[in-house]
């Protein structure tokens, strides 16, 4: 597994037409809220279509060890009997969060108002990025964490004994600082408040209400105000996962580029908070249409049915970053067979994820021939117009998103695309090689 196993190398060659259904997993935020929510709930949640990448079944762990009845009944299919909000036990050993980033930070914030203490590790990239972020609003609530110099992990929160409600100001556009805030302001008496200047994904919210919790948010003109009234009683839900878009934007991309492509991409959650990878291409002129766009669990959802398109060069507005933040490095790989430049701005939130995405791209792109331009807070792309030479190997950083963007360049460069390292794609997308090749991709892991 990432980061605690051997590295697995892959590589990626010119393909035929990619045809035929992408059914790809359960998304990845709803499945860590379900299984946080379930656990905080009172009766028996019931979730399907839950995405069992590794992240998301170290949050389900993690669920147990604070005291939750966590259970798998089949493909997707899980059961949690949840403690009721204010009700954790606190856990015997380290809670290993591996490589997710949304699963140690909201879980953080979903213990750091019960009287208990609990320690938290992940794997090296989960050790490399910060957490101050989320302490700092967490101590506010009386909480305290005890970590690595730079508050790195591993780490340990001291519960509050008491909480006090919490008036906060996010300072980054991040949906994870958010979920932490209202996660803990559940088992305080008042109101939390928290404000963002940019709107970032609402899934807590939307699952929140779903659960019985007051939650609103309110246009100001400092943002978004969201509101959660303190120890609701959450009860118990039935929830079906619509499937990821941030996992669905690699087959949408590779069939964009891979000529003579046409395929159909079932059932992906299309929240606005979402899905501005989509409008992002759909301005650069790719041919995707959303069939039998409906509403499923709170959700808009629509069947992707995507074909092969010529792409132009676009500047992506920077206030759409926070609904493709996770979209940049599959945006820029595309980007590549793109004619003229794409300009991402006001990405610098790229630098704190998984890796460095900004590096980690500039970086791989140079290595198969594309000319790139990076600062702080910005990448631009020059695209080569269809033609894209390939032939690098690109370091990965235990980033499944940096893997899969570059496996999917690779099937429409010239040369072949290898990465160091595939393995962190068991975090988000276990069946992508699978998946990918039934399409018609050549994706495999090197012999060695
Ligand atoms: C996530 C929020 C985003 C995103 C991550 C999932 C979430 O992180 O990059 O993959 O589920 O809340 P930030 O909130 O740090 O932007």
């Amino acid at each position: 597994m990432s980061g605690h196993g051997t590295p697995i190398p892959m590589t990626s060659r010119a393909s035929g037409a990619l045809t035929g259904t992408a059914n790809v997993p359960g998304d990845k935020s709803v499945s860590h809220r379900s299984l946080i929510l379930g656990a905080l709930a009172v009766g028996q949640t019931h979730v399907t279509g839950l995405l069992e990448g590794q992240d998301v079944l170290d949050t389900a762990k993690a669920m147990a060890a604070f005291g939750a009845d966590v259970k798998r009944l089949g493909d997707g299919e899980w059961t949690i009997n949840g403690v009721g909000v204010g009700g954790f036990a606190e856990p015997e050993d380290v809670i290993d969060c591996g490589n997710a980033g949304t699963g140690v930070r909201l879980i953080m914030g979903a213990m750091a108002t019960s009287p208990i203490n609990a320690t938290f590790t992940g794997d090296a990239s989960l050790r490399s990025r910060p957490m101050g972020r989320i302490t700092e609003p967490l101590a506010l609530f009386g909480a305290q964490a005890v970590g690595r110099a730079k508050g790195l992990l591993p780490l340990t929160m001291v519960g509050a004994q008491n909480p006090m409600p919490v008036r906060y100001t996010s300072p980054h556009p991040s949906a994870q600082i958010k979920s932490a805030v209202l996660l803990a302001g559940l088992n305080v008496a008042g109101d939390t408040v928290l404000i963002e200047k940019e709107k970032t994904r609402d899934h807590s919210e939307r699952m929140l209400r779903g659960f019985g919790a007051d939650v609103t948010t309110v246009e100001t003109d400092d943002g978004f105000e969201i509101t959660l009234k303190g120890q609701p009683e959450l009860k118990a839900q039935t929830i079906a996962v619509p499937r990821d878009p941030s996992s669905a934007a690699f087959p949408v991309c590779a069939a964009l580029i891979v000529e003579g492509s046409d395929i159909l991409v079932p059932n992906i959650g299309l929240n606005p908070t979402r899905a501005g990878l989509f409008t992002t291409l759909v301005e650069m002129g790719a041919d995707i249409t959303f069939e039998n766009k409906r509403e499923e669990g709170g959700e808009p959802v629509a069947d992707l049915r995507v074909r092969a398109s010529k792409l132009t060069g676009v500047e992506v507005p920077p206030e759409r970053a926070p609904s493709m933040i996770d979209e940049y490095p599959i945006l820029s790989a595309v980007a590549a067979f793109a004619s003229g430049k794409t300009v991402m701005r006001g990405v610098k939130e790229l630098r704190v994820k998984e890796c460095d995405r900004i590096d980690a791209m500039a970086r791989g792109l140079e290595a198969n021939g594309v000319k790139i331009e990076e600062g702080d807070d910005f990448l631009i792309v020059h695209g080569q117009d269809g033609s894209v030479r390939g032939g690098g190997t690109c370091a990965t950083h235990l980033d499944h998103r940096i893997a899969m963007s570059f496996l999917c360049m690779g099937l429409a460069t010239q040369e072949p695309v290898s990465v160091d390292d595939g393995g962190a794609i068991m975090t988000s997308f276990p069946i992508f090689q699978e998946l990918m090749s039934d399409l018609g991709a050549q994706i495999t892991r090197n012999n060695r």
